[in-house]
């Protein structure tokens, strides 16, 4: 598991662990039971064999900060695809994981209200110019496997917000919510499409071990929501007012356009082939959930 140090990792490296799989990190940090990425570039095939190869990389996208092809933005997602699947590429047929998996982000989809739903088999039909479009095109190409590996199964997941007590949006949003300054950005009517850590955890261990799952998967509840029924469902469970309104307009000069619109539009996504191959989902009351999420706390 490569990043599997930070939020993700760490639920799925718990599940995996209760499962009984054994997990061996690649990580930045210097660990001597764990592979440094410095001493990985020197290799020219996997050093081992894995059942599979799950790439949680990613330096976190901060709203305020800009990126751009060069920044490790970039680079902490796309680079390290594309020397993991080099890697794979030139390990000997035998030895090759069974499965490459790979979160991507739900930003691929276009981002405006009133937006059509979104299944897995839309993607961009050329390079797209908005930033966050574009990021997550590279990032879902970087993944890809050339041709002539064959057996060797991919899976990604276009993951949606993410709700826990311990990390993602909630975290994020904790203090705004408990000092009471917890409200609805822009219209409120933007598409919120969440999933619970624990059902993302499941969805990856699924791709993990089912031999019958390939290709895009959405990551996110089969229900639809707005962002204003989060927000209620948070300052609810939180027991505090949700009066706070944080409009478009100011949202757009402190950001910028393209920025904001990763809170003041949503694309509304659909998890369709998730539940053909017969993944179901546990948590799919956001009340109830963020109800759950703030008595942690
Ligand atoms: N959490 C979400 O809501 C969400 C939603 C959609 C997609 N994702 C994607 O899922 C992945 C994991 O998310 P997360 O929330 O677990 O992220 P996270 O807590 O920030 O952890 C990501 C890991 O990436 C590694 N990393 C960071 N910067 C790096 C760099 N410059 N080069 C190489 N490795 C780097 C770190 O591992 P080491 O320190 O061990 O090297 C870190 O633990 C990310 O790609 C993220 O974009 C997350």
């Amino acid at each position: 598991m490569a990043g599997g140090s930070g939020f993700l990792g760490t639920y799925l490296n718990r599940a995996l662990l209760r499962r009984g799989h054994d997990v061996e990190f690649v990580t930045r940090q210097k660990e001597p039971t764990q592979i440094m990425w410095k001493d990985l570039k020197k290799w020219d095939c996997l050093p081992y064999t894995y059942d599979s190869i799950v790439n949680l990389c990613g330096t976190p996208l901060h709203l305020s900060r800009k990126w751009n092809e060069q920044s490790d933005v970039y680079s902490s997602r796309i680079g390290t695809n594309l020397l993991l699947t080099k890697l794979i590429a030139q390990t000997k047929e035998k030895y090759r994981p069974k499965s490459y998996i790979t979160p991507h982000y739900e930003g691929i989809y276009p981002r405006h209200i009133g937006a059509s739903s979104y299944d897995e088999s839309y993607f961009p039909p050329e390079v797209p110019t908005d930033s966050v479009q574009k990021l997550c095109y590279h990032w879902e190409k970087s993944a890809q496997l050339p041709a002539e590996v064959k057996n060797v199964r991919q899976v990604g997941l276009r993951i949606g917000p993410v709700l826990a007590w311990d990390g993602g949006i909630a975290r994020q949003a904790f203090m705004r919510f408990y000092c009471g300054f917890g409200g609805k950005w822009g219209t409120g009517k933007q598409a919120f499409s969440w999933i619970h850590a624990e059902d993302l955890t499941e969805l990856f261990v699924y791709a993990i071990e089912n031999r019958r799952v390939t290709g895009m998967l959405n990551a996110c509840a089969p229900v639809q929501n707005t962002s204003e029924e989060f927000v209620r469902a948070y300052a609810s469970g939180m027991n505090r007012p949700c009066l706070v309104h944080l409009p478009e307009g100011a949202l757009n000069t402190y950001l910028g356009k393209e920025r904001a619109a990763l809170l003041t539009g949503g694309a509304t996504m659909l998890p369709k082939r998730t539940l053909e191959t017969g993944f179901r989902f546990r948590h799919t009351n956001l009340n109830k959930v963020m109800d759950e999420i703030c008595s942690l706390r």
